[in-house]
């Protein structure tokens, strides 16, 4: 089932999410279907609180679906450890038509439980690092717009706004 995918001025992407309790059927469905939502808005990441849902959970794919070896589960993640920097262009599916450069660990560590409830650690580079901290920050409550300078980032809001006012968001 594809979700729609909720857009910044929802309460929900901006408050923390619960954690994950229950590791069963319900989970698994949920998962396959943030995979289908994902894929089928062309993303390389999607956070729960995105369809609506308040939990810790989030999905991964750097590969777009291409490889389905690269396709990652993060149950109430953590990022437990970061190193350098790197500042790429950075969209996210909440805040569609908005990329900008934005400033991130250039190496991650998560730690994470999968859909069947254990516990893994996994350090990723370069986009999947800033996939790592992109999600786990959704769980967070906050979107890649807090790390953009104060000028750009009142400029996203304030074309938000207009386009809500027609009727366009
Ligand atoms: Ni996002």
């Amino acid at each position: 089932m594809i979700y729609p995918i909720v857009k910044f001025g929802k309460e929900v992407l901006e408050k923390p999410a619960a954690p994950v309790a229950s590791f069963n059927g319900d989970l698994e469905k949920l998962v396959t279907d943030m995979f289908e939502t994902m894929y089928a808005a062309s993303g390389v990441g999607l956070a729960a609180p995105q369809i609506g849902i308040s939990k810790r959970l989030c999905v991964i794919d750097i590969s777009s679906g291409k490889d389905p070896s690269r396709r990652l589960v993060l149950v109430n993640p953590q990022i437990i450890d970061v190193e350098g920097t790197q500042a790429e262009e950075e969209g996210c599916l909440s805040l569609p038509v908005f990329r900008a450069k934005t400033p991130r660990p250039l190496h991650a560590t998560v730690r994470a439980q999968d859909v069947t409830g254990n516990y893994f650690t996994q350090t990723g580079e370069g986009l999947l690092a800033r996939a790592f901290c992109h999600e786990t920050d959704h769980l967070n409550g906050v979107l890649f717009i807090k790390y953009l300078s104060r000028l750009k980032r009142d400029s996203i809001k304030r074309k938000v706004r207009k386009m809500m006012k027609a009727g366009e968001w």
